[in-house]
């Protein structure tokens, strides 16, 4: 399975999801290929934010090493599943679908957690730590969700 975590800037929340889902396929062995994308080319070539980058060390997860890129029409080929982070950055994914195939691919990644509820993972950008580390936690929980629902981790 191919999946890509998708937010506004790819220097905050998606850079995170994308960390912490590479994290656990890579101590449990599995097969997922993941990415993250930006809709916004604000921050292309940029680490994550430097916030994000020094608390997620403290959850045990590097992110150091990736590079904000923007989403672009190419991803629906290439990944089987687009998790956008909130509603803004889903109806900016959906706008750029050419089709049926592509729009079903993309997902409200907060779903996986809360399933029908459409939440939206909060962007921590002018945020204080604290509103970091809510952030953290929830994707954690997230992609533990995604893992349980998709019967690669037992509950
Ligand atoms: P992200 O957060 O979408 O979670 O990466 C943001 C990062 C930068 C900006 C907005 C949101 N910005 O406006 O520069």
């Amino acid at each position: 399975m191919r999946v890509l975590m998708v937010c506004l800037g790819n220097i905050c929340r998606s850079p995170m999801a994308d960390g912490w889902l590479r994290h656990k396929v890579k101590l449990l062995d599995l097969s997922i290929e993941v990415d993250s994308a930006g809709t916004a080319n604000y921050h292309v070539g940029k680490e994550p934010d430097h916030r994000m980058r020094r608390i997620s060390l403290e959850y045990g997860v590097s992110i150091d090493e990736l590079r904000a890129r923007q989403f672009s029409v190419a991803d629906f080929d290439n990944y089987d599943v687009i998790f956008a982070m909130d509603k803004s950055n889903e109806q900016d994914i959906l706008r750029l679908a050419r089709n049926e195939n592509d729009k079903q691919k993309v997902k409200l990644f907060l779903n996986e957690l809360y399933p029908d509820q459409d939440l939206e993972v909060p962007d921590p950008y002018y945020g204080t730590d604290a509103n970091f580390k809510e952030v953290i936690e929830l994707l954690d929980q997230a992609t533990n969700a995604f893992l349980i629902n998709n019967q690669l981790i037992q509950n």
